[in-house]
Parts: C-alpha cells; structure tokens; sequence
C-alpha cells in the first residue's frame, strides 16, 4: 500500500522527523529559512498532510490548493499562522504542541526578566566594549526583583508558570488580567484578577502570556505604555503583534517605562536597522524561549504524532479544532 504524502517546511528535530519519514512519503524542507508561500502551496497540492512552523503562513488559498490535505500539523502551541476556521470548513483536522514547552518558555520569560530588571545585556556589553575601569556606586543601577509585583496578562499554562516562579521563587505578588479566572492561580499562590488598566498601574514586571487573537493585537500600545510604572519593566514571550513596536520604541526612548525584554517582535525578524536595537534598555532574543533539547524533542514528537493520526483520519492527540471529528 502506498504511504501518505506529506510535506514537512523545515527539518525539526530527528525524534519527530524520522517517526514522519519512517511512516510517510515525506518532503522535508531542507534550509534555514522557510518555503516561500507559492512554494508551499505547490509542495502541498498533491499531499495527505503538512507538517509547518509557526512561521508557515497557512490560509484558506493555500488550503484550496490542496484538496486531498486531512492534517496541517504545527510545531508550536501557537498556532496564529494557521486560519483554522477555514481548515475547519474543509473538514482539515489542526494539531499544536501544548504541555512541552511551557516550563522551557516561562525560564526564558523568568530570565527575560531578571535580565531586564538587572540591565545583563547592557553591562556585559559595557564590560566587552572596555569600559569597565572601577567599581562604581551608581553605576547600572536596576530594579528590585524579589517582593516585586508581577502583572501576568494571561493566565494560561505558561502565564501560571511564570507566576509560580515569581511567587514561589521570589515572592512576588500576583496580578493577572484574564478573561476567564485561574482558580489554581488564585489558590496556589493568592493571585489577583485585576482589570487592565489595574495591573498596568500597580506592576512592576509585565509579562505576556496570552494567545495572539484580534482582540490582543496591539494591546500593549502608546496608551497602555502611559498607564504603567515608571520603573516598570515589559516581558513579551508571547506574540509579537501583541505590543505596537513603535510605540515600545518610544516609551523606552523617553523613560515612559523603564525596559522591555523581547522574545518576540514585530515583524519578526526584527530588522537589524531597526532603533530598538540602538536603545540599552531594550533586551530582544531572537524567538528562543522554547529552545531546550527536552522541549523542542517533545514538540518533535508531539507534532509527528499529531500528523500521524490525522493521516489515519483519526482524532488528534492535541487537536485545534476538535469539531473535525
Ligand atoms: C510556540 O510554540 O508557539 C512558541 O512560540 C515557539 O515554541
């Protein structure tokens, strides 16, 4: 019987890919940086499943290509590049990786953070540039991170992560912005759900944790930058399009916040002309914050066993949109 055919956009780690390759007529993407669109679209028209990367624009003229497609298979919990209403409405089943990633990605947001408060990049640099020549009493001056307020905009699996470790580790006091309350968030470690425009005031760390949606996008912006602190620090390992870069780039030029620590950008990636890299109160990482071997072999796996099963026409392990069914 002949297998499958699948196209997978970038080689992922060999846990996942040979469980594809062994089971499937696979087409795994061989370089650094993703299929052009049109070539996707191409490689996908005569395929049973897709296996992408949050960086894989997947729509419904792409979808349309591929008439035989039953699975587009995402190797992120996040799966905003995917327009899953429409593979809805083509009965194509959606897979993500949830679970695996969320400790990897709330120790770099946690490292994002102490990195910020501390000013890390800002004095190694200074130390590598030559310019350490005493020990100086003002000199790097940060913000304290232990008993802090720690504001978590969604309070999902990786926001209560970071909130166990900014409580339990450095007892911080915990605001969250949520539209459903987090119980356990509550119980555990005596969080409060508070109104935006509350936690923005009151936080020290903001630090976001929610999915990329139309209503998320762009609500970090010039107003919500005004309505916090002036010693505050903004974490973003979320979504990029969640904070308006210009308006970032503005509120740390002019002091309007005290820094910002970026796993991701707008666009991404950031251009290496763009003046957010020039301001020493900014710290941006390059889309890192699951990059562990134990997570990203996880999701590896997790991802092949999602295309696998909607490959048999089965329900997925972690499906998106379980209403294919
Ligand atoms: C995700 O999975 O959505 C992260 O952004 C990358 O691991």
């Amino acid at each position: 019987m002949s297998k499958p055919k699948v196209f997978v956009t970038r080689e992922i780690p060999e846990v996942g890919l040979k469980l594809v390759v062994d089971n499937t007529d696979a087409e795994v993407w061989p370089d650094l940086l993703p299929p052009p669109y049109e070539v996707i679209k191409e490689k996908i028209a005569s395929c049973d499943g897709l296996l992408a990367l949050l960086t894989d624009k997947i729509d419904a003229p792409l979808l349309d290509a591929a008439p035989n497609l039953k699975v587009v298979s995402n190797f992120a919990v996040g799966f905003n590049n995917i327009d899953v209403a429409a593979a809805t409405a083509r009965r194509i089943r959606v897979g993500n990786t949830p679970g695996v990633l969320t400790e990897a990605t709330s120790d770099f947001a946690f490292t994002l953070l102490m990195g910020g408060a501390r000013r890390l990049v800002e004095a190694c640099n200074y130390a590598k540039a030559g310019h350490w020549q005493t020990w100086e009493p003002q000199g790097f001056l940060g913000q304290d991170i232990w008993g802090a307020t720690m504001g978590i905009v969604g309070m999902g699996r990786i926001g209560y992560a970071m909130a166990h470790r900014a409580h339990r580790g450095f007892d911080m006091r915990i605001l969250y912005y949520d539209v459903n309350p987090s119980e356990h968030a509550e119980r555990d470690f005596g969080a409060t759900r508070v109104d935006m425009d509350t936690l923005l005031a009151e936080a020290d760390f903001v630090s976001i944790h929610t999915d990329l949606n139309a209503s998320t996008t762009g609500l970090i912006n010039r107003d919500t930058l005004a309505k916090m602190k002036r010693n505050a620090i903004l974490i973003n390992s979320a979504r990029g399009p969640i904070v308006d870069t210009d308006a970032l780039y503005e509120a740390l030029r002019d002091g309007v916040i005290a820094g910002a620590a970026m796993d991701v950008t707008e666009p991404e990636p950031l251009p290496v002309e763009h003046p957010l890299y020039s301001l020493p109160n900014c710290t941006i990482a390059p889309h890192i914050a699951s990059a562990t071997y134990t997570s990203r072999n996880k999701m590896a796996r997790m991802a092949a066993e999602n295309l696998l099963a909607g490959l048999r026409g089965e329900d997925l392990p972690n499906q998106v949109n379980p209403e294919v069914g």
